[in-house]
């Protein structure tokens, strides 16, 4: 049960794209599409278990064997607004998941997520949710949305998220222990006022050329 999982995707690619996502200097172009390469990578490890079948293909050659993914149903579900920026990335790995959105921010004194919106995919008890976003800083805003997804039935649920602060996963893992955590770096530390160090700044407005 008590699962506490965090991967560090450390492939050279990955490492590569951060370091750009990171710079001050990056355009806002240029953060969306790193956002959407980094969170495609990130649902293939996330899904390296994911069930197959056994089918047969007929190639322009002749027939041979193959494999379909089966069992669980994948529902996506972006965090708003710095989430979007991953989506279309994972859905260039998972064409087929349904999406749901949840839209919640933080107060800026209480570090508090508010929560302003909610639609998510029907079936959640047989979906694996890959829940998006891509700064884990103090886990109030990932842990109310885990809770939420709970709520609606979920029972799988697994979190897809760029930079981490420790702080944040050993808030996520205290929560919810079985949720997995799938991430392209682990930073050092939260500041005072809530950013993660070394960080990227606010990946909201970063993404959307918002401030
Ligand atoms: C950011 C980020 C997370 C949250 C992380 O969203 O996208 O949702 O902060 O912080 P936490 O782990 O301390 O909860 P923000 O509140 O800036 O909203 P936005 O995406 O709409 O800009
Ligand atoms: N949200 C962000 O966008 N950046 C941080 O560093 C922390 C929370």
């Amino acid at each position: 049960m008590a699962s506490r999982v965090l991967v560090e995707v450390a492939h050279p690619l990955v490492r590569h794209k951060v370091t750009l996502l990171r710079d001050a200097a990056t355009t806002t172009r240029d953060f969306r599409q790193l956002s959407s390469e980094i969170a495609g990578m990130l649902a293939y490890e996330a899904t390296r278990d994911l069930e197959l079948e056994t089918v047969e293909v007929e190639t322009p050659l002749e027939r041979t064997a193959g494999w379909h993914v089966s069992g669980k149903k994948v529902g996506v579900v972006p965090i708003l607004r710095a989430g979007v920026g991953m989506l279309e990335g994972v859905l260039a790995m998972i064409p087929v998941a349904r999406v749901g959105f949840l839209g919640m921010y933080r107060n800026e004194e209480t570090l508090q997520p508010v929560v302003y919106y909610s639609k998510l995919p029907g079936e959640l008890a047989e979906r694996e949710i890959l829940l998006l976003d891509p700064m884990l800083a103090t886990g109030g805003s990932a842990v109310d949305a885990v809770r939420i997804c709970k709520e609606s039935g979920a029972r799988s649920v697994r979190l897809l998220s760029i930079i981490v602060a420790p702080e944040g996963v050993a808030a996520l893992h205290d929560a919810h222990p079985e949720v997995d955590i799938y991430c392209a770096c682990v930073d050092r530390q939260l500041n005072d006022i809530g950013y993660i160090l070394p960080g990227l700044g606010d990946a909201g407005d970063r993404l959307f050329g918002t401030r």
